[in-house]
């Protein structure tokens, strides 16, 4: 901290002894005690003229000192809080951890990431260029880095791949592991390297397809888990086979039963509950290395009190898989919009999930979905509650769900204006 407070005070010397204002004093000062030193003070013109005859080699050095800063400053540097969020604006100076490693090179154009990265190492002034015209701050034009993925097109792939053997399985031909494993070597790696899966979830999830795409949605959510709570890769791959295949076994209950648009009567349901068998059924014919899948696909719907379907096993005979899976299967049936209700809006399916894991879900795996949910980044799309749409421009670590946010027209802290709040992620 100490050198950073003398690099800053060094800084601000050199900003001082390198502006236009100084040597505008200099000349003021020149002005003042050539006037006062030299008698009469009525003839002001005659002495400014003395002064400018006399005073050649001075003017030089100043002019020469000034031309100098406006060169070295290229477009004029200023000195800038960081908490003005100069976002947009170009760098003027490199600037140094306190180890003198380069943190940004100047004539970077500064982005909210940039920004809390700064904050981040208690950076509290940077250099800026000030007329830089094309790079004022703006609210409307700024363009957001997108994140780069593919796994929206994976998604629509592997939903179809799911279709396609589920109208297999209907039709009574036998299925390849082969279009599960090939799907998996697909969407595993973009979901592990999609921070925001929940952009991708809400721009392709439709109502028509639910069945499909819901067997998909629990692969993502629960690969997202898995990562979350540091899985090894090649079992985060079983896991996904296990989360996409999970409901399965629905292709062997009656279509009206599966499509019924009001509630199952209790044959139904009793019949409707025998697809965790059937799927783990269909599941161990496909002979997949790892019999695990098999396992978590026939206990998906058992609850940590013992009262699920079909073993009522307790919670500590629950496979870890089976655990992950109820609870990504949980959270994106309440986010979905169905013909039945709308969708839970995120801050409110947490407290709905919160509520389900009482005696149903795993706590602790619920816990990692809810943080992993919470974690908000700089750049990131957000609905508020009034509707509004807005970026993330730096997170909040006390309350990640009230960030600094910017709307098409203003900066919001979301922890000082507490009547607005983050509805969901997009
Ligand atoms: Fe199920």
């Amino acid at each position: 901290m100490e050198i950073d407070q003398s690099t800053e005070n060094l800084e601000m010397l050199t900003n001082l002894l390198t502006s236009r204002y100084f040597f505008t004093c200099i000349i003021i000062f020149y002005f003042f005690i050539h006037l006062t030193v030299h008698p009469p003070y009525d003839c002001y013109l005659v002495k400014i003229c003395s002064f400018i005859q006399h005073s050649n080699n001075l003017f030089v050095i100043i002019f020469y000192s000034w031309s100098l800063t406006f060169w070295e400053d290229g477009d004029n540097l200023k000195a800038i809080d960081l908490s003005s969020l100069p976002i947009g604006k170009v760098l003027a100076r490199d600037i140094y951890d306190a180890e003198g490693r380069l943190l940004l090179p100047k004539n970077v154009m500064l982005k909210p990431s940039h920004l809390q990265h700064l904050l981040n190492l208690n950076h509290k002034t940077i250099y800026v260029i000030e007329n830089d015209h094309n790079n004022q701050p703006r609210t409307q034009d700024f363009k957001y880095e997108q994140e780069e993925t593919l796994l929206p097109v994976v998604f629509v792939s592997a939903v179809e791949t799911i279709r396609n053997l589920m109208c297999q399985i209907i039709d009574g031909h036998i299925i390849k592991r082969s279009e599960v494993e090939d799907t998996m070597d697909l969407i595993v790696p973009e979901i592990i390297h999609t921070n925001n899966v929940w952009h991708c979830l809400n721009k392709i999830r439709v109502q028509d397809d639910y069945t499909f795409q819901h067997s998909v949605s629990v692969c993502v959510i629960a690969v997202k888990i898995g990562q979350a709570i540091d899985m090894p890769e090649g079992q985060l791959r079983q896991l996904g086979i296990a989360a996409l295949l999970h409901d399965v076994g629905k292709a062997k209950i009656p279509t009206e039963i599966i499509k019924k648009p009001g509630p199952l009567n209790p044959v139904e349901i009793r019949e409707m509950r025998k697809h965790p068998l059937y799927g783990s059924q269909i599941v161990n014919d496909l002979s997949f290395p790892d019999r695990d899948i098999v396992t978590a696909v026939l206990q998906h719907h058992e609850y940590a009190d013992g009262r699920g379907y079909p073993l009522q096993l307790s919670a500590e005979n629950i496979h870890p898989y089976s655990r992950i899976i109820a609870v990504a299967d949980v959270f994106d049936a309440i986010t979905s919009e169905r013909y039945y209700r709308p969708r839970f809006a995120l801050l409110n399916a947490i407290e709905e999930i919160t509520r389900e894991t009482c005696g149903h879900l795993d706590p602790i795996i619920t816990r990692r979905l809810i943080r992993y949910i919470l974690n908000i980044v700089p750049g990131e799309k957000v609905q508020l509650n009034t509707g509004e749409r807005a970026r993330v421009i730096l997170a909040n670590e006390k309350e990640p769900m009230r960030p600094l946010i910017q709307t098409a027209d203003r900066f919001i802290d979301l922890s000082e204006e507490r009547e607005l709040s983050i509805e969901n992620r997009l």
